[in-house]
């Protein structure tokens, strides 16, 4: 296996037509989804309006918002309808040994707010 690829969930874990929110250490929050046995990873986070696209539905390769409806296209991540208009990040993925792996070396690190003092 490619030492860029990372080993997220096991294949048996992601139901057809589901998708499923994987946490790796210091990076975005990364979706799973299983079209027909192909798996497909995105980064979780909708870029509208930050819903968990993992928990939204799939139809075919689409992905939809739980929140506001908007749809991409998981193989490229492409934003098909309003209010979704920027794209999504997808990785290149791979399924060995059971599990589904991917190339997460674009991936951004986890960004969290800042701490705010106490007053
Ligand atoms: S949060 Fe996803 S379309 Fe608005």
């Amino acid at each position: 296996m490619d030492e860029k690829f990372t080993r997220l969930i096991e294949a048996a874990e992601v139901a057809p037509d589901e998708g499923r929110r994987v946490r790796i250490d210091g990076l975005e929050p990364i979706a799973v989804f299983n079209v027909d046995g192909e798996f497909f990873v995105t980064q979780d986070t909708c870029s509208h309006a930050k819903a968990s696209l993992s928990k939204g539905w799939v139809e075919g390769f689409e992905i939809c918002c739980p929140v506001h409806d908007g749809r991409f296209d998981m193989r490229s991540g492409a934003a098909l309808c309003f209010p979704a208009t920027d794209p999504i990040r997808t990785y290149p993925a791979k399924v060995h040994e059971g599990a589904v792996w991917a190339d997460l070396s674009q991936a951004p690190a986890q960004v969290r707010p800042p701490l705010r003092a106490r007053t």
